[in-house]
């Protein structure tokens, strides 16, 4: 009876390595909101180079920078109809399809780097996975660290809310964020990532807000002149799969997948700590003048907090949801 088991598991196991083996190579495609050089970049780079490595060389991935394939929120529509394999966005552009992963993009929650890792490589941040799965049939296997997204403009200095009047912001179309530049009283601009140069450019808006990193990359300085270190967002850019295309997979291409994930995750924070200070200065070479917000900011953060948490308490899951990821972060609950 033993060596009949042994003999059908033998068997199986052949079966299961002829399935992986005969499974097909893929190149996957990576659709990327930034250009070359950006966090979202780092992060893609280190996916494709895992990728290789761990499938020994049997699939591989193509970047494709710059928003060349749609603006991000139109990715994860492809994604999720299985059109597109794999998107590299902000986070913000995941929100209006999967609400929950919102309660990353409420101002002021995230204060660090390290807030960001706890979160995302924690219990959260496998829960919000889950949701997005779920609500938008995308899978996120990777985060890309961006830093906090910092406010530019053309026009003139800016370190108080009352400094802010007048502007005309460009943010993403995404409620939470819109409502964070309404709680300081303007009203912003929504408009796709992949518009907004061009309306920066051709002065449509006259700013708009994204890390350091994101600025150089996407050349912002050639149309923005001043930074403002507002704090208010950590932004936090997922790689996301389509769920269609994962369970496409064998079952060790999907762990290849989620292994390859765990590498671009780290490969995307150590870029952060190794090039955020040395970008910054590059900006300033460039031109740019930056400006800290009076008061430590106090203003933005408490017109801000007071107005946006509890409007999206609902969405993002209930209260008890923010309370958690405070919790996580060693904060008080509200
Ligand atoms: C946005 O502002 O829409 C995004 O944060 C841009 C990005 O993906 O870098």
């Amino acid at each position: 009876f033993l060596k009949k088991v042994c003999t059908l598991t033998a068997a199986v196991s052949v079966t299961a390595m002829l399935a992986t083996g005969a499974a097909q190579a893929k190149n996957f495609k990576i659709a990327v909101g930034d250009s070359g050089g950006s966090s979202q970049e780092a992060t893609g780079l280190g996916f494709k180079a895992a990728l290789e490595e761990l499938s020994g060389g049997k699939h591989t991935a193509t970047l494709f920078l710059n928003g060349q394939l749609g603006s991000e929120q139109d990715t994860v529509n492809d994604a999720a109809i299985g059109t597109l394999d794999m998107s590299l966005l902000a986070i913000n552009n995941v929100t209006p399809f999967s609400p929950t992963v919102g309660v990353f993009s409420l101002p002021y929650v995230i204060l660090s780097l390290e807030d960001a890792e706890t979160l995302t490589q924690g219990p959260i941040g496998a829960e919000l996975t889950e949701n997005t799965i779920n609500d938008a049939g995308v899978r996120i296997i990777a985060w890309t660290y961006t830093g906090f997204r910092v406010l530019t403009n053309s026009k003139k200095p800016v370190e108080s809310v009352a400094d802010l009047q007048g502007l005309v912001i460009r943010v993403p179309k995404n409620e939470i964020m819109i409502d964070t530049y309404k709680s300081w009283g303007i009203s912003p601009t929504p408009m796709a990532w992949s518009e907004t140069f061009a309306g920066l450019q051709t002065k449509v808006v006259d700013g708009q807000d994204n890390p350091y990193t994101t600025i150089n990359a996407m050349k912002f300085y050639e149309v923005q002149n001043y930074v403002t270190e507002i704090r208010y967002i950590f932004s936090i850019e997922p790689l996301i799969v389509s769920e269609q295309v994962f369970q496409e997979l064998s079952a060790a291409d999907q762990e290849i997948i989620l292994e390859a994930g765990k590498a671009a995750t780290a490969a995307s924070a150590q870029f952060l700590r190794d090039k955020e200070a040395e970008i910054k200065e590059l900006l300033v070479e460039k031109g740019m003048t930056i400006s800290v917000p009076e008061n430590n900011e106090q203003e933005f953060i408490d017109l801000a907090t007071a107005a946006v948490w509890p409007k999206f308490y609902e969405s993002i899951g209930g209260v008890e949801k923010l309370n958690a990821v405070l919790a996580a972060i060693g904060r008080d609950p509200v």
